[in-house]
This record gives structure tokens, C-alpha cells and sequence, in this order.
């Protein structure tokens, strides 16, 4: 991928989140009510058990993010490295309950903002940097661990992504991920809601048979891949659609395109069940 076009999918990518704030500002005004559609500090889907368990959106995303730091196997003696570190939620949450020194990374600059004003408070080792992970600006094996959680679906390369997280990680260092991945065909019925999906929300998927050639490929050892989309697509666009319909209805103006745009999916997205989510982990040779 030249240079150019990783450059401007991150500028992308990164106004992209810049406008998520703004805009979920500007239809939320009363961010106390809805900041962001109940994901709280953790920017991700959330993860049930079954179908009895009616935890909120931001109970089951921080239990994604307790899944994916359990897999780090990492303590106060290492250093993580967060790739699109979002708003903060998970690096704090890994140095909270591990003691590791984290530093997160994403491309947008109101996000980190936020990840630094959410940082202050604590007494814990962390900084939030705007790099594009694509080109990350680390030295060579000076991390311990890395995490992905839910970043990778916005990369244009992610070859290139597993490459540079391999290079930043010490041999035996952990990488953790989770990432979207079309389970199966998307029938004509859906393709609407996921082209618009991947439009306004520049998503993109590979197969999920990819993966452990990709791995070898940066020269990771593959670990553990699993296919968690029965505990985490349906509900999380259940939550996220909830919002959906008051604000239809005060918003004579409302569209689709407007709605993915603010981060607000319609009930349609809800039946998509062939966007499929998985975990999983790796470790460095
Ligand atoms: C869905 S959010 C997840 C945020 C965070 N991991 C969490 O779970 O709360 C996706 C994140 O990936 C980041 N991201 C996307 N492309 C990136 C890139 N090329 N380099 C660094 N971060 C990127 C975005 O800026 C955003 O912070």
C-alpha cells in the first residue's frame, strides 16, 4: 500500500472519531443522557454470556476488555502497547488491574484529548500518543504486549499493521485482537446496511482463514482465534439501536447515511448476522 493512501485513510479514520464526538455532542446535547449510546469509556461491542444475560452495553463491553487483557498475561513489570486506544477505557482498565506501564495510540487528536484528561486522575503509568499504527513510532521489541481491541477493522493494511506490532514486540510478547469478519455472504437483503457500514464507518474485513498466515507471515505464533459473534454483534446492535427511534422521531430530518454517520445504527443492522466478531491471540517468535 503506498504511503498516500495509508496517510489519508488515518486522516480519515481520525476525523472520523473527531466528528463522533462532535457530532454526538450536537444531537446528545444533554451528554449526561446519552454520551455515547452507553458504550462509556470502552468504544467497543460488548460481550454476553448467553440470552439471559441482560447486562447494559457498557457492563458487556468492559467484560470484552477484561477477555482481551486475561489474554495479555502481563503485570507491573511490562510494558503494553494499546493500538487505537479510543478514549482511553481499556488502557486504563489494563493498568488498573495489571499494574503495567500502557501507552495507547489512535489518530484522532479529540480522542486523545480525552484518554489524557481520563488519565490525569489516576496514579497510574500511562500516555496516549496520535500515530498511525500502520507506521508506528517505536523502537523495535520495546514492548512487552500489544492489544487491538477493535481497531483493526479500520485499517487499510492489515498485514502491514501485524508487521509493525510484531516489530515493536520483544520475542514471547502477546498480541491480542478482536476484529470483525463476514461469516458468511452478505445476502442482497443486507448489503445496503453494510456497504453504508463500511462507507461511513470505514470498515473493512478480510477472511477470517487469513489470520493465521498473516501471523506467521510477521512472524507471530499463532495462538487462539474464536469466533465470539453469538455473544457480541446481535446484542451490541441492539443496545446501540435503542437511541434510534426517539431520536427519529425528533429528527424530521433523520436519515440513514445521517444516523451511521453519528454512530447511531439502525434497527436494520440488527438481522446482519453475517458480520461475524473474533478474538484472538498470538505471540511473538
Ligand atoms: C472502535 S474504536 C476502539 C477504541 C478502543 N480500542 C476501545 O476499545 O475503546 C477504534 C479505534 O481505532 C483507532 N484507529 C483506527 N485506525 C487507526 C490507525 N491506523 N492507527 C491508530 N489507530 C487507529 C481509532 O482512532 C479508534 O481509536
Amino acid at each position: 500500500m503506498s504511503e498516500q493512501t495509508s496517510t489519508s485513510n488515518a486522516e480519515a479514520v481520525g476525523k472520523l472519531y473527531d466528528r463522533f464526538a462532535a457530532e454526538s455532542r450536537d444531537l446528545w446535547p444533554d451528554e449526561a443522557e446519552v454520551p455515547n449510546f452507553g458504550f462509556g469509556e470502552h468504544l467497543h461491542f460488548g460481550y454476553w454470556e448467553d440470552e439471559d444475560d441482560d447486562a447494559p452495553l457498557g457492563v458487556a463491553a468492559l467484560r470484552l476488555t477484561d477477555m482481551v487483557i486475561d489474554r495479555l498475561r502481563v503485570d507491573d513489570t511490562h510494558h503494553v502497547l494499546d493500538v487505537g486506544c479510543g478514549i482511553g477505557g481499556p488502557a486504563l482498565r489494563t493498568a488498573r488491574r495489571t499494574g503495567a506501564r500502557v501507552t495507547g495510540i489512535t489518530v484522532s487528536e479529540a480522542q486523545i484529548e480525552q484518554a489524557k484528561a481520563a488519565a490525569l486522575s489516576e496514579d497510574l503509568r500511562l500516555d496516549f500518543q496520535l500515530a498511525d499504527a500502520l507506521r508506528l513510532p517505536f523502537l523495535d521489541a520495546s514492548f512487552d504486549a500489544a492489544f487491538a481491541l477493535e481497531s483493526m477493522m479500520h485499517m487499510p493494511d492489515r498485514r502491514q499493521v501485524l508487521g509493525e506490532i510484531a516489530r515493536v514486540l520483544r520475542p514471547g510478547g502477546r498480541l491480542v485482537l478482536t476484529d470483525f469478519f463476514e461469516r458468511a455472504p452478505i445476502p442482497e437483503v443486507h448489503r445496503p446496511f453494510v456497504d453504508l457500514l463500511r462507507e461511513t464507518s470505514l470498515l473493512t474485513t478480510v477472511p477470517v482463514e487469513d489470520y493465521p498466515q498473516m501471523l506467521r507471515d510477521a512472524g507471530m505464533l499463532f495462538e487462539e482465534i474464536r469466533d465470539i459473534s453469538d455473544h457480541t454483534t446481535r446484542n451490541t446492535f441492539i443496545e446501540m439501536s435503542k437511541p434510534w427511534t426517539d431520536w427519529a422521531a425528533g429528527n424530521p430530518d433523520a436519515t440513514l447515511e445521517l444516523a451511521l454517520a453519528a454512530g447511531i445504527p439502525a434497527p436494520g443492522l440488527i438481522d446482519v448476522e453475517e458480520l461475524g466478531y473474533l478474538l484472538l491471540a498470538a505471540q511473538r517468535r
